[in-house]
């Protein structure tokens, strides 16, 4: 059975995990809240926990909460009247109970801060199995609706809650983002089990080809893989060791603007690849004597690929060319920096429409903003 981690003090592992969960909810709620066609929000952090570890520091369902409020309440005055629901759910009664116990205490707190008599936000707290919890005929109402946005934390124990069943329905689900944690160097141990490949079909995963360091990686892989080719749908990966060990987040959403702010979360944690809290790349460590902050493996090999691409007309526009970069796992300014320099070194023409530097919310681009290149 797995060690209860509200039991003692959150490890430096479990502490990048909650800031990753922490500053992706940060970016996600303000979206939601301002976007007129959404009409609901909801919330579920489906592996509550109890809400703290041993030394009260803040778990998933408060850290959820507590960045609802945002900088000077500002969240919570946006909010009133606005319909943005917290569904916490935790398997074990003991500790769903706690949870509830550690909400109400935070709410209660809260409200004696801010004044109103009643929080704008609602909140519920379950005591299911996940499956039955994500199963529930009203859950899955909700995840299934078009006008409602739905942020879903997954931070289950080892590997078996998320497997091929859950992460297809979940990349089906309009509106919806999520992340889930899997125990990456237990699948790779332990990857000819029938226990493990009952969950994850493991033959379809080169590790034996690769370090241990890339495992998550792998697995992450693994689950792009199961998108069908013709979905465009973004993944990405954050690996984090501990130990001997590694584990990771996965992060999946359907829309552009999700995934550029997952990785400025992600490279805000990783300044050289923008997916793990160790050298996953072997760049120069930081302190050495070739370090630069200006040089990265990934960004080395992102150039190099694109250029290929471009020159295999594989990538004529500026769109394709931000997606591929959204799908790489790169900040789309690196794509710019990238086709400047091209421009610069004539290597590129610009074919069609009017080059720009336009690199944020590319799901807003109107015709005006669009571009296409070939090599000269
Ligand atoms: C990794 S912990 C979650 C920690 C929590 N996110 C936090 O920040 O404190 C996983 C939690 O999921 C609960 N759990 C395990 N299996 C579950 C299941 N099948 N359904 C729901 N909860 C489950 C465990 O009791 C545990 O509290």
């Amino acid at each position: 059975m797995a060690r209860d981690i509200n039991k003692s003090t959150f490890d430096q592992a479990t502490k990048i995990k909650l800031d990753i969960f922490r500053e992706s909810f940060k970016e996600w709620l303000p979206i939601f809240i301002h976007n007129k066609y959404v009409e609901k929000r909801y919330i579920y952090d489906f592996f509550a926990g109890s809400g703290m570890d041993s030394d009260l520091n803040y778990g998933s369902p408060l850290i959820l909460l507590e960045e609802a409020k945002g900088t000077d309440l500002m969240h919570c005055s946006k909010s009133d009247g606005k319909k943005i629901v917290f569904a916490f759910n935790e398997k074990l009664k003991t500790k769903s109970k706690e949870l509830e116990n550690n909400v109400t205490d935070f709410l209660h707190k809260c409200l004696q801060n801010c004044g109103r008599q009643k929080c704008v936000y609602e909140h519920h707290v379950g005591n299911y199995n996940f499956k039955e919890a994500f199963n529930r005929p009203n859950v899955l109402e909700i995840m299934n609706n078009k006008k409602y946005g739905k942020f879903v934390l997954l931070d289950q124990y080892g590997f078996k809650e998320v497997d091929s069943d859950i992460f297809n329905r979940l990349i089906n689900f309009p509106k919806t983002d999520f992340i889930f944690f899997i125990s990456s160097s237990f699948i790779n141990r332990f990857q000819k089990h029938a226990s493990i490949r009952k969950y994850i079909e493991t033959e379809k995963i080169e590790f034996k080809k690769s370090e241990p360091k890339h495992c998550h990686k792998l697995i992450s892989q693994y689950f792009k893989n199961l998108i069908p080719k013709n979905k465009d749908y973004y993944l990405h990966q954050f690996s984090i060791k501990k130990g001997t060990n590694y584990y990771g987040l996965i992060f999946g959403t359907s829309h552009s603007l999700g995934m550029e702010k997952f990785l400025k979360v992600c490279w805000n944690q990783d300044k050289m690849a923008g997916e793990a809290n160790f050298d996953i790349n072997n760049d120069f460590a930081e302190g050495t004597l070739f370090y630069t902050e200006e040089f990265s493996n990934k960004i080395e090999r992102f150039k190099e690929d694109i250029y290929n691409k471009i020159c295999n007309k594989e990538i004529v526009s500026n769109i394709e060319g931000l997606k591929f970069a959204l799908k790489y796992g790169i900040q789309t300014k690196i794509y710019l920096e990238t086709i400047l320099s091209l421009i610069d070194k004539g290597k590129i023409k610009i074919t069609k429409g009017t080059f720009n530097k336009k690199v944020t919310s590319i799901h807003k681009f109107t015709s005006n903003d669009l571009y296409e290149f070939c090599i000269k």
